[in-house]
């Protein structure tokens, strides 16, 4: 199958710096004890689809510590350049575990049927146009009595208050625009159906609230939307898609409301679990 990067719809030269700036370590800690992540049996073989610049895996290392180390661990991406910087994250960990990287689509992994005991693919799901055909091929490498674990947002950043109506409606003519098959925002309330339909059993369903504003928007949420912003502006002004107002300007008011005294935001996150008969 042929590799190409350019489907994933947020890529770019700093990519990488910005999955650093807003990943949010003690809400993925959280995450991760929330699905039982030391349930897994020592020495497993697990996978992180759609890695990134690894810190999931970086966190479930530090969370399973040394007497629960998995045998090997996969990192799956699209993106040479994240593999890399996730290989050279995870180096501390690699004279105790075997760390591999594959470059694939994690629509079709390079691994053998029946062979891993634990998937976790995080803020992945949201850029696939066969998310199906995905959640079959988690089960297909995974081994009987193995689990995955698929968490995503809904409707993301999406719910403000107190908001200015206008910026709010710019907001999400702006999201609009973005909202083709290769990006779905509200792809949170579709996890649920895509691996109910797998067919997995022991299927769970958990509920988190992400990047929770109350008050003081911190500087990785407010860096996050501006890189964000910046992706989002360059994409609709290269298919020159005129919205009736101006870009630049909307991100600059953007940005201020952010700072809005007593301002509360959250994004639904939503993770379901499943395992293999
Ligand atoms: C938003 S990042 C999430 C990274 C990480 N899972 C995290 O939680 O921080 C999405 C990652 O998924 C990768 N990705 C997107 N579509 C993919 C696909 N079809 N196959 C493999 N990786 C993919 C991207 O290259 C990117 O590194």
């Amino acid at each position: 199958m042929k590799i190409n990067a350019s489907r994933y719809v947020a890529e770019s030269q700093d990519e990488g710096a910005r999955l650093v700036i807003k990943t949010d370590r003690k809400e993925l800690r959280e995450q991760l004890k929330t699905i039982h992540l030391s349930a897994i049996p020592p020495s497993s073989v697990v996978v992180d689809a759609g890695c990134g610049v690894g810190i999931g895996s970086e966190i479930m290392l530090e969370l399973l510590g040394r007497r629960h180390y998995p045998s090997k661990l996969y990192l799956l991406d699209l993106s040479e350049q994240r593999l890399a910087d996730a290989k050279k994250r995870l180096a501390p960990f690699s004279s105790r575990i075997k760390i591999i990287a594959k470059k694939c689509d994690i629509v079709d992994i390079p691994l053998s049927a029946d062979s891993v005991d634990f998937i976790f693919c995080r803020f992945v799901f949201e850029y696939l146009n066969s998310p199906k055909k995905v959640v079959n091929e988690f089960k297909r490498i995974l081994k009987p009595g193995g689990r995955m674990v698929i968490g995503d947002l809904d409707t993301c950043a999406m719910a403000f208050y107190p908001i200015d109506p206008e910026l709010y409606n710019h907001l999400k003519q702006l999201f609009k625009q973005i909202a083709n098959p290769d990006y779905d925002i509200a792809v949170g309330r579709k996890l649920f159906s895509f691996v109910e339909s797998s067919e997995m059993q022991k299927i769970h369903v958990y509920m988190l609230g992400h990047n929770v504003i109350h008050g003081n928007t911190s500087y990785s949420i407010k860096k996050n939307w501006e890189m964000k912003l910046d992706k989002i502006i360059s994409y609709i002004s290269k298919n020159k898609n005129d919205l009736g107002f101006e870009l630049k300007h909307f991100k600059e008011q953007f940005l201020l409301f952010l700072d809005t005294p007593g301002l509360f935001s959250y994004t639904p996150y939503i993770m379901v679990e499943g395992t293999k008969e």
